[in-house]
């Protein structure tokens, strides 16, 4: 199977004490769930993949009620936002089909989103391009972890099962993917969240626009897997 491009060196030098503090934060949770989940990939998955649903509809939401108070035009951020919750969701429905999560994991789970929802909502009040900054940072992690879980399947550490049906139809993947094939293409969807927020938080800082695509990296490749096909 072709992979869908991704850029998987991009990283924002951090600039300022927003972004510090951006970095600091995603820095120290990333200890935390290294010691958390060590090398348990499926299980990090699953778990984390609750919290990275949160951002997008939080920024959806607000950027909604802005839109709605100030009588103006969103320029395509919610729509964005919400498309990001969804996809980041569905990462969720896949990677719980590969690994279930323990009673204390879906303990963590429901903790965690109280406090995750209610700090990054009021982030998002306070700061929002401290908000889309901190998203950057958690996608390049993202990125890095599922590099990672590309190198324990590769090397036989994490069995390459066949693909969940439902990941399957979601990225139109072929008829034989397998579970290596859902990890490029939710890596690919990271790396779009990481463009997408880091290009949020420069635009709220005055900073220079990186150019992010409009449609996600599946999409791109769709025509060639139909080729293949
Ligand atoms: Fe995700
Ligand atoms: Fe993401």
């Amino acid at each position: 199977m072709i992979a869908p491009l991704a850029d998987l060196t991009v990283h924002h030098k951090p600039r300022g004490l927003s972004d510090r503090v951006a970095y600091g934060f995603v820095k120290a949770l990333r200890f935390c769930a290294d010691t958390f989940f060590a090398k348990r990939y499926g299980h990090r998955a699953v778990v984390l993949e609750t919290v990275a649903a949160v951002p997008g509809m939080v920024g959806a939401t607000l950027n909604h009620l802005k839109c709605l108070r100030r009588m103006e035009d969103d320029r395509g951020w919610i729509k964005t936002l919400m498309d990001e919750a969804e996809n980041e969701r569905m990462h969720l429905m896949t990677f719980i089909e590969v690994a279930k999560p323990t009673l204390f994991e879906r303990f963590v789970v429901v903790a965690a989103q109280w406090v995750f929802y209610l700090f990054f909502f009021f982030l998002y009040l306070i700061s929002p391009k401290t908000a889309h900054r901190v998203v950057g940072y958690f996608e390049e992690e993202a990125v890095i972890s599922y590099t990672h879980y590309l190198a324990e399947i590769d090397e036989g550490r994490s069995e390459n099962v066949a693909a969940p049906e439902l990941a399957k139809r979601y990225w139109n993947l072929p008829e034989d993917a397998t579970l290596r094939d859902v990890v490029e293409v939710v890596r690919a969807d990271e790396a779009h969240h990481r463009d997408v927020n880091h290009g949020f938080a420069n635009e709220l800082g005055g900073l220079p626009q990186a150019i992010v695509p409009a449609v996600w990296p599946h999409e791109q490749l769709q025509p060639h897997w139909k080729e293949a096909a």
